[in-house]
């Protein structure tokens, strides 16, 4: 089922499975149609059925990712690469190692790196001198956050580090083997550096985001709701299973009605 609400384009599946699905033939789409394509990449357990999609299509298609770059959202900070609850050991296992994308051609904020402000400097130079992000993948937090743009009092505009949010902490937790071990810290892509990418593609499946699915796409453009941003950008595909949609498709009845 497709729905459109101002300029967001949304479309709701039955399943987890069928959600994973449809956002991986656009994300392979983008690199048939454009192979030396940016991709802006996220983390976190909605993303992960995404990725083994994509990784079915490139094994019976051969999609070339030679000439993709792609830019993560963010990384814990600070954390070494080979930990195995970095961002860059779960790129590596979920996609990278999977598909013929070149090790010069991924980028991840450095959780290792002693000048923040430096890096983070760097990530966006870098974004800007290749051109820009195509398709930016996003998951949404149930607070709200965007990467790892946590709930504000203005939108923080380029990467950044940023202290995460006692929610993200505790939600993050099941990933960690203590809550204890999740790090405080993170450096994100800002909310500019993610509304400059030219399409954007945000995922959410289950009823524990229906909520802030709904603020999103309906509610007051407010850094409160950092996601709520995207109701600004020209092209957005939010993807939500039928309980992630819940909201808003209550919402969209009561108008019908
Ligand atoms: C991850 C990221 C975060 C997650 C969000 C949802 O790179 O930027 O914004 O997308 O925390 O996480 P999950 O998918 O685990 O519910």
């Amino acid at each position: 089922m497709k729905i459109k609400i101002g300029n967001i384009n949304i479309l709701i599946t039955e399943t987890y499975r069928e959600m994973s699905k449809k956002a991986a033939s656009l994300v392979t789409a983008q690199v048939i149609i454009k192979p030396n394509s940016i991709l802006g990449l996220a983390t976190g357990s909605t993303p992960a059925g995404m990725y083994k999609e994509m990784v079915k299509i490139y094994n019976s298609d051969q999609v070339d990712y030679s000439e993709i770059k792609s830019f993560n959202l963010d990384e814990y900070y600070p954390i070494k690469k080979y930990n195995k609850q970095s961002y860059a050991y779960y790129m590596d296992q979920h996609l990278f190692k999977h598909i013929n994308i070149s090790n010069q051609h991924i980028f991840i904020p450095n959780g290792e790196c002693e000048d923040v402000e430096t890096e983070c400097r760097a990530y966006d130079e870098r974004i800007h001198i290749l051109g820009g992000i195509d398709l930016q993948v996003l998951g949404i937090g149930v607070n709200g956050h965007i990467g790892f743009n946590e709930p504000d009092v203005h939108f923080e505009s380029r990467t950044h580090m940023v202290t995460l949010d006692e929610d993200t902490i505790k939600a993050n937790a099941r990933f960690f083997p203590s809550k204890d071990e999740v790090p405080s810290r993170a450096i994100s892509m800002g909310i500019r550096t993610i509304m400059d990418s030219k399409k954007i593609l945000l995922l959410a499946n289950g009823l524990g985001k229906a909520e802030i699915i709904h603020r999103t796409v309906f509610g007051e453009i407010s850094p409160n709701v950092p996601a709520s941003i995207l109701q600004l950008h020209k092209d957005v595909t939010i993807i939500l299973d039928k309980d992630a949609a819940e909201q808003v498709l209550n919402h969209a009845k009561c108008n019908e009605a």
